[in-house]
């Protein structure tokens, strides 16, 4: 393996979601995961493609009760390319154990795959070659090249569209109702071409997937025809091969969706798009430079070629979701890219970790980013008036149209049972909206960006949290009560009825630095800009004088010399470590026990060392001193100590931001 590759060799099916989902080719508008394009779901193999921003709605009954989840939708699947030999069977899921060899070249961006069939007693050696076009976002390419081993005869070959699809790539959603899709038709419209056209059951978006399949090296077919059906259409090729020559089939796809820009007819534009399109070489020229392209901005050097190998993988994977492609696009940072179902392609405060790398690389991208959530600022908005707030309060989960899609039930897999799922009240989403904003204009230093709708977004955000906070007239501080934590296994007092913490330190600082940010920006914005903008707002004085107090008098919790996650964290319990050693999901091992995160001093993930992550030590202890508490140079690593030893890194976020603090590297 070198920096650029991921080879996978011989079978070992546990791995295979972890394979596929990292064996996924993208390009920012769609990505297919790296199935066999032969497989069907089956608890081993999952073929999945989704179109960013493409969201439905479904009702499903759980536990008794109706509950509306919406989903990243699983489009049609353009892999299915398989092949029989004289009599046998169409070779079609492979057993778990079937050995092949999978090769993924990150720096071109294709996925190469070679095995053996033996079929009705013939072997063929099979190569196939995978594109998800980063020069033309709407094309994709399967080249399979054929050479029978011991064997001359006839073959078919069968190259399909399938719209038997639904979203079930996801075990604890299993009680989920998946369907998204109804097919409209299929058919064929040139020799060797395919077409199927669906649409979405409740947003209506349509999506159109078109096909040709031709044999580009090899004898000429001597039949073939396209059969539609219902909800699937295939292209069947018969022709026949000689013993050790090669034959190779190449099938080219165009996706479009009525969400897509410059499109009259969704269905012509996807047949319009593949006698353009060249052949798989050429589609690959044009694709290597795309990519050649963006690793010329984005490429890191990093120590050892292992550490190099990692970090290329997550920045391929990263532009393979957000590439300048998405720019174009209403969408935001999907928790899990567009590489499978889990968090149904939610939009959580993820877009934190990494925008500001796409801030400096890509600009246009991240501002698009943001703009998604400034075009779902009229729902934040209602979302804060609804509990009594001003300004915009951002839903902890958000997909099409930016209300809550936090469920409010979730499963414990380990104990089979539906819990009350209270993260909605992770308000610190808004914090992490508003420190990208701030992050994105001091990348970019551009004052029309604040203007535009940057500093809207933030002083909305400011707002919200101003008004969050409350005088308490026995601490004489600001307080926020009832909200949760970026750490997930505290949502709540274990002898208090209602959920929530007060004063979860990370949501009192951080909102503190958000109100300071929404003053620089009112100092900053010329005069009449800024005075438009606050008529606008209906932001008067006294408002701005509330954001001034408030930064000098949050509540920020402490005990025993280090910062406290939230008020009354000492008073919980500590967790006997040893027994739970390696466990990450504590919460679900707690719940099963009959027991509860919410009684120890256990995390899931950084909360208050996030403070440390976004904020240098001289800004964070600008902001402690502010507040009239005394600065101590030895606070952060001795909180950083205290946290790491009581963190079990549950959230894969949690490493990204422990690793960097020097205690976590011993
Ligand atoms: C983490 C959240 C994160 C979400 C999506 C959860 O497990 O606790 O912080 O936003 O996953 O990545």
């Amino acid at each position: 393996m070198s920096r650029w590759t991921l080879i996978y060799d011989g079978a070992d099916p546990a791995q295979a979601g972890v394979r596929e989902a990292l064996c996924t080719l993208g390009n920012g508008y769609f990505s297919t995961r790296g199935a066999p394009p032969e497989s069907s779901p089956d608890g081993t193999h999952y073929p999945g493609t989704y179109v960013a921003g493409c969201y439905d709605r479904a009702m499903s009954t759980v536990d008794g009760r109706l509950v509306e989840n919406e989903d990243l939708v699983n489009v049609p699947n353009w892999l299915p390319l398989t092949f029989r030999t004289g009599d046998g069977d169409w070779f079609e899921q492979p057993d778990p154990g079937f050995p092949q060899r999978m090769e993924l070249d990150m720096r071109r961006g294709m996925l190469t795959r070679t095995f053996h069939v033996v079929n009705d007693g013939r072997t063929t050696r099979v190569t196939q070659r995978r594109l998800v076009s980063m020069d033309t976002p709407h094309l994709a390419a399967l080249e399979t090249t054929l050479v029978p081993e011991d064997w001359s005869g006839t073959i078919a070959i069968r190259s399909a569209l399938d719209g038997r699809v639904s979203n079930s790539g996801v075990d604890r959603y299993r009680d989920l109702n998946g369907r998204h899709l109804h097919v409209l038709g299929t058919g064929s419209n040139a020799p060797g071409g395919a077409w199927l056209r669906c649409r979405t059951l409740t947003s209506g978006v349509e999506v159109v997937l078109a096909s040709r399949t031709r044999i580009v090296q090899g004898p000429a077919p001597s039949s073939s025809e396209t059969l539609s059906h219902e909800d699937w259409v295939a292209t069947d090729l018969t022709l026949d091969l000689r013993i050790g020559e090669q034959t190779t089939v190449e099938k080219t796809v165009a996706l479009y969706s009525s969400r897509d820009h410059a499109v009259g007819n969704v269905l012509d534009a996807a047949c319009g798009a593949l006698p353009e399109a060249g052949g798989f070489d050429e589609l690959l020229s044009r694709h290597t430079t795309a990519w050649r392209h963006l690793w010329r901005s984005c490429s890191l050097n990093v120590g050892s070629e292992k550490e190099q190998r990692a970090l290329n993988l997550h920045l391929f994977h990263l532009l393979q979701t957000l590439s300048p492609h998405t720019s174009d696009l209403d969408v935001g940072v999907p928790a899990r890219g567009l590489h499978g179902e889990a968090y149904r392609g939610h939009v959580f405060w993820d877009e934190l970790f990494v925008l500001p790398f796409l801030n400096l690389r890509f600009p246009e991208t991240a501002r698009a980013l943001l703009r998604y959530r400034w075009r779902r600022l009229p729902q934040a908005r209602a979302a804060a008036r609804a509990v009594g707030l001003k300004g915009a309060l951002f839903p902890w989960q958000s997909g099409s149209d930016g209300r809550e899609e936090t469920q409010r039930t979730h499963l414990n897999p380990r104990s089979g049972r539906w819990l009350p799922d209270n993260s909605h009240l992770q308000r610190h989403v808004g914090l992490a909206i508003a420190y990208n904003v701030w992050q994105h204009y001091q990348a970019t230093d551009d004052l029309a960006f604040l203007s535009e709708f940057g500093a809207e977004l933030l002083l909305e955000i400011a707002r919200a949290f101003a008004d969050m906070a409350i005088y308490d007239r026995g601490l004489d501080r600001y307080v926020i009560r009832g909200v949760m934590g970026p750490d997930e296994y505290h949502d709540g007092y274990p002898d208090r009825e209602e959920p929530g913490l007060d004063d979860n330190a990370y949501t009192n600082v951080m909102a503190v630095w958000v109100l300071l940010r929404a003053l620089d920006i009112l100092r900053k914005l010329p005069g009449p800009l800024q005075r438009d903008l606050q008529e606008s707002l209906d932001l008067k004085a006294e408002e701005i004088e509330r954001f001034e107090t408030i930064t000098r008098k949050m509540h920020i919790p402490f005990h025993e010399g280090v910062i406290s996650q939230f008020a009354g964290y000492e008073e919980l319990e500590e967790l006997d470590w040893e027994a739970y050693r390696g466990i990450r999901r504590l919460d679900r091992y707690l719940e099963a026990e009959g027991d509860s995160c919410n009684r120890y001093r256990a995390s899931k993930q950084a909360d208050v060392l996030m403070l440390f992550f976004l904020l240098p030590a001289e800004e964070f202890a600008d902001i402690l001193r502010g507040l009239g508490y005394a600065y101590d140079p030895e606070l952060i690593p001795r909180t950083v100590d205290y946290y790491l030893a009581r963190t079990s890194h549950g959230s894969t976020l949690s490493s990204v931001v422990s690793i960097f603090h020097p205690a976590s590297r011993s």
